[in-house]
């Protein structure tokens, strides 16, 4: 393994452990209606990539570490949501996710629909609470921010053109597809990278763009993955694209030029973060992680 993806484990891995913490804070306690399905969708595995860029992005301005795990807590609880409805019968129909039973699996539909219901709205009351510390004016761009990165001109609407697209059984295109992506994977990692410059009032753009760049490298590393990868190691079925009839970047680039084309993505996304020199070192590591993991 790549030493950049060795050293992004240990960074990675300290990390999960205080968002896992701060998430332990947040969700309802067990005992309480919904809190058995809600905390295995979230406390039940996963990298917690998008937690770890928001707290990361955070440390790098010297926000507060616990404003950080405010943003960290509430994007991986509105990534969980989207995780439970896309493995949904009448979406991915998925029964394995993070190696263990999907919500509706365990549960039921009903159950998983409610899940996924609560932990939106749990991300945005985590966001908006007055125990955040976070000055009311950045609460409210950070809020502003993420329902348009979750909604109907974000991730929602990724998914929406994603089951279009495969229930039309239409090729995409290249630019379609990025397009596609940007949405449905791109736009919450984006929140999730630019919020430490939002916390600090600082210039989102260099953040921006690489979370751009990031965000595609990553997805398509998905995309790969679901083609070559290790179903025990990734945690969730694998060989669905091709089954579904998906178009993706391995169909449209081939295994090689998906390689290729993510490893590109993960240079520039580097590049933007010459601005913030050494202090921007674990987000270049996420950013080689996004594409060299294999799971
Ligand atoms: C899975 O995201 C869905 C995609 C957008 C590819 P992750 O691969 O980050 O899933 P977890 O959180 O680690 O399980
Ligand atoms: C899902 O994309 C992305 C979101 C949930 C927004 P995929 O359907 O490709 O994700 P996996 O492969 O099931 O994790
Ligand atoms: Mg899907
Ligand atoms: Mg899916
Ligand atoms: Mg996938």
């Amino acid at each position: 393994m790549h030493p950049d993806i060795l050293q992004f484990h240990a960074v990675l891995s300290q990390a999960a452990t205080r968002i896992e913490e701060a998430l332990e804070r947040f969700l309802p306690s067990e005992g309480v209606v919904l809190a058995d399905p809600v905390r295995h969708a979230v406390l039940s595995g996963g990298k917690r990539l998008r937690a770890f860029l928001a707290m990361e992005s955070a440390a790098m301005f010297r926000v507060p570490e616990a404003q950080g795990l405010c943003t960290a807590a509430a994007v991986e609880c509105l990534h969980a949501y989207s995780l439970v409805h896309d493995d949904l019968p009448c979406m991915d129909d998925d029964d394995l996710r993070r190696g263990q039973p999907t919500v509706h699996v365990k549960w039921d539909e009903a159950t998983a629909v409610l899940t996924g219901d609560a932990l939106q709205s749990l991300a945005f009351e985590i966001l908006a609470s007055p125990r955040s510390g976070i000055d009311p004016r950045i609460q409210v761009r950070l809020l502003h921010r993420l329902s348009q990165a979750s909604g109907p001109a974000g991730m929602v609407a990724g998914q929406a053109l994603d089951i279009a697209a495969e229930r039309a059984q239409v090729d995409l295109g290249l630019e379609e597809i990025s397009t596609l992506q940007s949405l449905k994977t791109g736009a919450l990692i984006v929140w999730a990278a630019e919020s430490g410059a939002i916390l600090a009032r600082s210039d989102t753009t260099p953040l921006r763009n690489y979370a751009q760049d990031l965000g595609l490298a990553f997805q398509i590393q998905d995309d790969i993955l679901d083609v070559e990868g290790d179903a025990g190691t990734v945690g969730k079925h694998l060989r669905k694209d091709a089954e579904a009839g998906k178009a993706t970047f391995v169909t449209l680039l081939g295994l090689d030029g998906a390689r290729r084309r993510a490893f590109d993505l993960a240079e520039r996304a580097v590049e933007n973060l010459a601005p913030y020199g050494s202090a921007a070192h674990n987000l270049r590591l996420a950013a080689r992680f996004a594409v060299g993991r294999d799971g």
